[in-house]
């Protein structure tokens, strides 16, 4: 098991399948993109099968999630999510998307053993996007939706981060929009993982102004889902009108919760990280690519597991952002 000391158990390997990405989100990329990393460096499939398979057969983790970049982007994905969901234990498998080329994918995808999606939508309005997302995609990412729950990809999830200024006003359209179509959004506190480093606190829509907002208008009835706290999930459910509806709301920042994470990740070049934050990676790859037995592999994740910190510390004096962005290590 990937039990740290302080007694938290990583179950959920998020694994960056390519840090390439088809948008240009302003909390996570700058206009002109990044430099990818080069190909030699990046895992090939049967290394990500090889990895994962550890991972699920010897070391407890029962979730898996593919993220990017964009991991739509990966040509071998389908075949990786089939291989991933013939290992024994079987895992739960689930993919974080921008939701473009998603109206090709879904049902393959589904068909393949993906179990559950997560899509990216900030904005209903196409000028917004344009402005955030800096390409002009809506339809496409629409269309994905769509598909993800026509293949029966559900719940599907809906992410949203707010900028001020920018989006901020939509959430309300927003969870409109997502309980019209049945999707479970989550709104998540934008954090200081974008590579251009422009993230500011006070410029940070946070997750009391997100309730605040949604209240407001007195469209919806909101009330705490499970009133004793949120257990071990990231997000804080509210139920809609009494429910079944809910609507979630991650503060990272704010409401960090650490103290119950139960994440560990791996990039797309095969670096074993502990947080979204760390400022050390374990190298997996180069073992790897050397010949190294599953006992020298399992040994490395231990050992990164047991440095894990207590928690993110953004809220530090000291805090120093990660040495990557965040699409180069996967949400
Ligand atoms: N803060 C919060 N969320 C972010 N995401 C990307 N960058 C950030 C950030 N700086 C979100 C994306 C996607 C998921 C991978 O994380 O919108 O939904
Ligand atoms: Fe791409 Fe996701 Fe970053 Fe947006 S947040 S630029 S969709 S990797």
């Amino acid at each position: 098991m990937l039990t740290d000391s302080f007694g938290r158990t990583a179950t959920d390997l998020r694994v960056s399948l390519t840090d390439r990405c088809n948008l240009r989100c302003a909390y996570c990329m700058p206009a002109e993109g990044l430099d990818w990393l080069p190909k030699p460096e990046v895992l090939t499939d049967d290394e990500v099968v090889r990895l994962v398979g550890l991972a699920v057969t010897r070391l407890g983790i029962s979730e898996v999630r593919f993220t990017g970049g964009e991991p739509l982007l990966r040509r071998g994905l389908t075949a990786i999510v089939r291989r991933v969901a013939a290992l024994s234990p079987r895992p739960e498998i689930s993919l974080t998307t921008n939701g473009i080329g998603l109206d090709r994918l879904a049902a393959p995808l589904r068909a393949a053993g993906l179990d559950r999606i997560n899509v990216s939508l900030d904005t209903l309005s196409e000028e917004t996007f344009v402005k955030l997302a800096r390409r002009d995609r809506l339809g496409d990412v629409l269309a994905g939706l769509a598909a993800a729950a026509t293949a029966g990809l559900t719940p599907v999830k809906v992410n949203a981060v707010l900028m001020r200024g920018i989006n901020d006003h939509e959430a309300a359209p927003l969870l409109r929009f997502c309980l019209d179509h049945g999707y479970q959004l989550r709104f998540i506190e934008q954090m200081p993982l974008d590579a251009q480093h422009g993230w500011r606190r006070e410029e940070m829509v946070t997750a009391d102004e997100i309730l605040a907002e949604l209240k407001l208008g007195g469209e919806f009835a909101l009330t705490p889902d499970d009133p004793t706290g949120r257990g071990s999930a990231p997000a804080e459910t509210f139920l809609i009108d009494g429910g079944p509806q809910r609507v979630g709301i991650i503060g990272s920042v704010t409401r960090p919760f650490c103290a119950a994470c139960d994440r560990v990740r791996l990039t797309a070049d095969g670096q074993l990280r502990n947080c979204l934050f760390a400022r050390v990676e374990n190298d997996l790859r180069t073992p790897l690519r050397a010949g190294a037995s599953d006992d020298e592999l399992e040994a490395i994740w231990l050992r990164c597991i047991a440095a894990k910190l207590p928690g993110h510390g953004i809220n530090d004096a000291g805090f120093l952002q990660p040495a990557r962005p965040m699409s180069a290590i996967g949400g």
